[in-house]
């Protein structure tokens, strides 16, 4: 369906968070060689065209998928995966009108917004690409936001539940629905979005979920609503970054910069090894027990909400760029040599060779191609 031409220019500025006008000032072609090669061996063996699902996969894992081969096409102007979003099992769904989301996205809110965050992008990837309408995506995703809206209350004095039986708040779901409120006023300037992104991290603020080093420990106490002090997970790291983010290309607020940096020093400082970034379960022998298939998409989502943080800040703020440059590129070259094997898959463990310990998936896989995206991006550009 072709649209005229003024009213695609509305879309685009309805769709776009400028990933494309961000980024393609500047490609470092070793790098997005590097991205694309993962990203077509991804493309060509876990896919399967007949679902749109990631064979021995899962749905949130798959739309962080989606969302970061579409970004990848946007950030370098290439078109690779044309028709990949109609064919996802996501998009699929949203071109269907009696979908039943609620159903479909289950009982994980935060799974829920893995779903708007591919949605959106898939759809900016249609409208900026081929001035598509996108009206189905948007609206998917507009349902999906209300849905996880829907699931906030007083409780622990704010925040979403975690699952529709409202027995846990943590950091997860409530970065995305910052995330979400934030990127969507951005996208949309529709201000319940804006409201709820400013509701959203005051709440996150208050919540006592960040611990005296930096880093979101993953929730609260059912009851007495304190850190519960679980495991900081490289994840509860990131999505919080890109909610800053875009609340402070929102708000112009510039204290939510240094609290993103604060994060952002202590992953580096706490959550690494080697200068790579390691999950507690990556290191088998201290553990005992391996990362979980979602466990092992962790650590790339990290570096995707690094990339758009970056993509908010970097016009007021291009010194973060140059302070954070050499890290990520250090994540993309660790993926490489250590994580990666003859056949192009990528392992869990990143942060030394493999001794065994490392978990060889399409969830494993979809991480390291988020650090390769962010390399191509905003790392350093290495003559190989
Ligand atoms: C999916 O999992 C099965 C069982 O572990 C395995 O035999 C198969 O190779 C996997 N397929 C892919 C594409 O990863
Ligand atoms: C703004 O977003 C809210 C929440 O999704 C929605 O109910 C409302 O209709 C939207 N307003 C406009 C003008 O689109
Ligand atoms: C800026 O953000 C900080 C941190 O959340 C908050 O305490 C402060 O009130 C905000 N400033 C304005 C003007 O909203
Ligand atoms: C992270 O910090 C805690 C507390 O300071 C410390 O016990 C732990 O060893 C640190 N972990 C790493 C990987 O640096």
């Amino acid at each position: 369906m072709r649209m005229n031409l003024l009213h695609a220019s509305l879309l685009l500025s309805v769709v776009s968070l400028a990933i494309a006008e961000a980024t393609a000032d500047f490609e470092c072609p070793p790098t997005v060689s590097l991205a694309f090669t993962e990203a077509h061996h991804y493309d060509d063996v876990d896919y399967d065209p007949n679902t749109g699902s990631s064979i021995n996969g899962s749905f949130w894992t798959d739309s962080n998928t989606m969302e970061t081969l579409h970004l990848l096409m946007l950030q370098t102007g290439r078109s690779d995966f044309d028709g990949l979003a109609d064919n996802s099992f996501l998009g699929r769904n949203a071109l269907i009108p009696f979908t039943d989301w609620t159903t479909f996205t289950g009982p994980f809110i935060d799974d829920a917004g893995w779903a708007v965050l591919a949605l959106w992008t898939m759809a900016e990837y249609k409208a900026m690409r081929h001035q598509e309408n996108v009206d189905e995506f948007l609206a998917a995703a507009a349902t999906v936001y209300d849905l996880i809206a829907s699931n906030w209350d007083d409780t622990c004095g704010g925040g979403v539940w975690w699952t529709v039986d409202h027995t846990y708040k943590n950091a997860i779901t409530n970065e995305l629905f910052l995330t979400l409120s934030a990127q969507g006023y951005l996208r949309f300037k529709n201000d319940t979005y804006l409201e709820n992104a400013k509701k959203a991290w005051a709440w996150i603020e208050s919540s006592g979920m960040r611990n005296a080093q930096g880093l979101y420990n993953d929730g609260l106490v059912f009851g007495t609503c304190v850190n519960n002090g679980e495991t900081t997970w490289t994840y509860n790291q990131g999505v919080i970054l890109s909610g800053l983010g875009a609340l402070y290309a929102a708000t112009g607020n510039e204290t939510l910069i240094h609290e993103a940096e604060i994060t952002i020093d202590a992953t580096i400082l706490n959550l690494t090894s080697n200068g790579v970034l390691k999950e507690s379960c990556d290191d088998v022998k201290l553990e005992g027990t391996p990362c979980d298939s979602d466990q092992q998409i962790f650590k790339g989502i990290w570096l995707k909400h690094l990339q758009y943080f970056l993509i908010f800040a970097r016009s007021k703020h291009p010194e973060l760029v140059d302070k954070y440059k050499a890290f990520i590129t250090s994540q993309s070259e660790a993926v490489s040599r250590f994580a990666t094997d003859p056949h192009l898959d990528i392992g869990s463990v990143w942060y030394g060779i493999n001794e065994g310990g490392s978990i060889f998936s399409v969830q494993s896989l979809a991480s390291g191609i988020m650090a390769h995206v962010a390399n191509a991006e905003y790392g350093t550009c290495l003559d190989i």
